[in-house]
């Protein structure tokens, strides 16, 4: 694989805001906030990130976020992704973000909100990276809960395009959260959710059903069904894959066997993306590269990735003409 082709013009659709803390910060954060942390070092943090499935990631990601407790702090976490970004050749991204972890533990929801969108309004005047952000519903917590958090969203609805679903997947179906998601839809948003990472076909299937998503984000596990496989070909319903997470995660014992080719092959609308970039080994362009090492990508693949990326996203249809134009003129 030659390097140009890591290089293509990209945008990444399933990455969480709060993933994207890195070590370093972590600690420096903890100090500008006068907390604690159960770690001696940076190199002591990056060592505990062995995680044997979702909730064992989860819990580590849930305590590292304690340290976010300013505008500053959501400012400058953005604000570090965005330069990423910046870096990485990614030049549309749309951010997930989870409310509750932090309101949760007593931050007020605007404090999370104006530091995250004051970042992604710099990261485009001042980087050139345009953004949209994705309001997810922690789905361990109640139905309740996800309506009241999109109750205290919805006067800052022109700062986010759509709503999403993470956390645990397994025992918390996309049914669950019908009622929220329909409210949202009522009120304009568009609606993505996680299903098939852990969780069964069946999950993808209410997630298409009844919560009426644009994106199933991972949904590796759609292959265990024809008929479902059939359907997100038929209408290209994107699956915003994440390679090293599924690796890191355990859903795939090694890069080797992820089903990512079989997908593509299977004329889905695949997508790459890092989830939780400081959590599992990279950005983009180290999740591209570790597919392009590990499986038989052609470069048209490569190329195909690029041009699902802006075709799945919720850019204007415009805006997706112009970066399509920008991919095809760097191949
Ligand atoms: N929250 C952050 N990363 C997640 C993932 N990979 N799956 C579900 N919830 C998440
Ligand atoms: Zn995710």
């Amino acid at each position: 694989m030659t390097t140009n082709l890591l290089t293509l013009p990209k945008a990444e659709l399933h990455i969480h805001i709060e993933g994207s803390l890195e070590p370093e910060m972590m600690f420096a954060l903890a100090q500008r906030n006068g907390l604690a942390l159960p770690y001696d070092s940076v190199e002591a943090v990056r060592a505990a990130y062995q995680f044997e499935h979702l909730q064992s990631f989860l819990d580590l990601y849930y305590a590292g976020a304690r340290v976010l407790q300013t505008e500053q702090d959501f400012y400058d976490l953005t604000w570090a992704y965005l330069e990423k970004c910046a870096a990485q050749f990614v030049r549309h991204t749309e951010i997930f973000f989870d409310p509750q972890t932090h309101t949760d533990r007593g931050i007020p929801f605007p404090v999370v909100i104006d530091g995250i969108t004051a970042a992604l309004r710099d990261g485009q005047q001042r980087l050139g990276v345009s953004s949209g952000l994705i309001l997810c519903f922690l789905r361990h917590l109640s139905a309740e809960a996800a309506m009241a958090t999109l109750e205290e969203a919805l006067p800052y609805g022109d700062r986010f395009l759509a709503v999403g679903l993470d956390s645990s997947e397994m025992g918390h179906p996309p049914s669950k959260f019908q009622a929220v998601f329909d409210r949202a839809r009522a009120e304009g948003f568009l609606t993505v959710a996680h299903a098939g990472e852990e969780g069964p076909p069946e999950y993808i299937w209410e997630a298409l059903k009844l919560l009426k998503v644009s994106r199933i984000d991972h949904g590796v596990r759609c292959v265990e069904d024809p008929a479902l496989v059939d359907f997100l070909g038929e209408h290209q319903i994107p699956l915003t894959v994440c390679p090293l997470s599924n690796i890191k995660l355990c859903v795939f014992d090694t890069m080797a066997h992820h089903n990512l080719k079989h997908l593509l092959d299977l004329g889905l609308c695949v997508t790459v993306n890092s989830d939780d970039p400081a959590y599992f080994g990279g950005y983009m362009t180290e999740n591209m590269a570790a597919i392009a090492a590990a499986l038989p990508l052609t470069p048209e693949d490569m190329i195909t990735l690029a041009q699902n990326s802006f075709r799945a996203s919720f850019l204007s249809d415009e805006q997706k003409q112009t970066f399509l134009q920008a991919v095809a003129q760097a191949t």
